[in-house]
């Protein structure tokens, strides 16, 4: 399954990852906190932040939730779903408070703001609430909490980035790491919760990014993925100095050594330049890789949700990629079943499906999020189960597309980096290809962060199987 995992860097399905790593507390009567993460990539990557800021404070990570004075669950609201799920976890526990009453814990993330009146005062869940831009207040708010009040901090900021805390990179593989280079987002799609969970759109100094994945290096990792909910919108201002856009970072880390990959994610159509593909293609170290959301193929549900971008032009951006970078992996996001979507709109998604033909695709039906702008001025009436069936038609469509896409990948070789013990056999290595396809061989003399030439003998829907044919 990890192999699985592996591919689903922008999976927002992604649930209750508890965290740990190997640090060793160096007080005599250490702390210890559990964290579990739900969400997007960006949520996984503030945890770390989370824990550099806790191990200041002499915290260390522990996967035992019973052992822990700290239990921390960072949250995320994309989808009613998730939020479910959340609640379900702050009732299980509630029995670890019940075992030790001095036990702390905390709701982190996106699912603060909105409700934190219900999680600390209706319900009393929980002791501290603390949204995305405030986790520099955690220590004090944790000290209140133990002195029996109630601590809350839900503050956007306009100019948080975290730029100077180095994340403890936890339950890390050692070889690949996120980093994040902005936060927020400034679109306003209309079914979105994101511009009002994590706020305005910020850009991270360019020379801090540089600085943490040159860290990374030294530090043996081989793989950074640098992360924004819209990279390409990247823009970092230096007093009296020339603007630096995403393609320039991208460049300023790629340089960093020809040995250390470089992903991003996640893109946005509207903003994804050419000049951004043509430093893809000028850097090898730089993965052949795009996730580029569609969220509809049709252009008049497309407006409702305020993407900016009709079908043409998004079908001109997948056709610029593949002029300019022909064995481009291909991912998307798709919505089914957005207010008024008719099932002519729902066969356009489909036929957009069979142009694209993605090598991955994150596919969810609407599910309406208080406070948005489709919430606010549309009607949600598409019903339940037309949007469950749409949503089964296109995934059966986009499974054809990736199976065909594997079964082109076999008899070619890949420059694969190993990134560990493949779940399924112990003899086995999994690592990924440029094009973020997931690879597993035999493990023989090698070791992770090994780059590795494979050559693809079979195949699943999900995996390529192959044999090392060179070191
Ligand atoms: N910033 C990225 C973008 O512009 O596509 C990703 C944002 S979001 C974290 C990840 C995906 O969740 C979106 O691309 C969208 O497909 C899905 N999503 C967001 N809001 C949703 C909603 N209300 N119902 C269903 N899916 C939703
Ligand atoms: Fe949400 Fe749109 Fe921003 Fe992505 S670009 S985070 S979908 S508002
Ligand atoms: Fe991510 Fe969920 Fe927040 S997808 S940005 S953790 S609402």
């Amino acid at each position: 399954m990890e192999e699985l995992l592996a591919t689903k860097l922008h999976d927002e399905a992604r649930q209750g990852e508890a965290y740990f790593t190997a640090l060793s507390p160096s007080a005599a009567e250490p702390n210890y906190f559990y964290i579990e993460s739900y969400g997007c990539a960006m949520n996984f990557s503030d945890s770390e932040v989370v824990a550099s800021i806790l191990q200041a404070e002499n915290y260390f990570p522990t996967k035992d939730p019973s052992q822990a004075s700290l239990i921390l669950i960072n949250t995320c609201s994309i989808r009613e779903k998730a939020e479910i799920t959340v609640r379900k976890r702050l009732t299980e526990f509630k029995q670890y408070k019940k075992q030790n009453p001095g036990t702390v814990i905390g709701v982190l993330g996106c699912m603060a703001e909105r409700l934190k009146a219900v999680f600390l005062e209706q319900e009393k869940l929980v002791d501290i609430v603390v949204g995305p831009d405030a986790y520099r207040s955690l220590p004090d708010l944790i000290g209140e909490a133990q002195s029996g009040q109630k601590g809350v901090n839900v503050l956007l900021s306009r100019e948080e980035t975290y730029a100077d805390i180095s994340p403890v990179r936890l339950n890390s593989n050692g070889v690949t790491a996120f980093v994040s280079i902005t936060r927020g987002c400034n679109n306003m799609c209309s079914f979105c919760v994101v511009p009002f969970t994590r706020g305005r759109e910020r850009s991270r100094s360019a020379y801090s990014i540089v600085d943490e994945c040159r860290d990374l290096f030294e530090r043996d990792f081989r793989e950074v993925t640098l992360l924004g909910q819209n990279v390409d919108s990247y823009h970092w201002i230096e007093e009296g100095k020339e603007t630096i856009t995403f393609a320039m970072l991208m460049e300023m880390v790629a340089q960093i050594s020809p040995l250390l990959r470089v992903r991003f994610s996640t893109s946005h159509p509207k903003d994804i330049t050419d000049e951004v593909l043509f430093t893809i293609k000028k850097y090898d170290n730089i993965c052949n890789y795009i996730h580029l959301p569609v969220q509809s193929g049709n252009s008049r549900v497309l407006k409702l949700m305020n993407r900016t971008y009709t079908r043409e032009w998004y079908l001109g951006k997948i056709d610029r990629i593949r002029e300019l970078i022909p064995d481009c992996g291909l991912s998307t996001d798709m919505i089914t079943g957005f207010c008024t979507e008719t099932e002519e709109d729902h066969q356009e998604s489909i036929s957009l499906f069979d142009y694209c033909k993605y090598d991955l695709a994150y596919l969810y039906y609407y599910s309406e999020r208080p406070g948005t702008l489709a919430e606010r001025k549309l009607t949600d009436d598409v019903p339940l189960e037309t949007k469950k069936r749409r949503l089964q038609e296109l995934v059966d469509v986009y499974r054809q597309h990736s199976l065909e896409s594997m079964q082109r990948d076999l008899g070619k070789t890949f420059k694969v980096l190993v990134e560990g013990t493949s779940k399924k056999s112990e003899a086995d290595f999994f690592g990924r290809a440029d094009n973020n396809k997931v690879v597993v061989f035999a493990k023989g003399t090698l070791k992770k962060g090994d780059y590795v030439s494979v050559k693809i003998m079979n195949c699943t829907s999900g995996t390529l199987l192959g044999t090392v044919i060179e070191k």
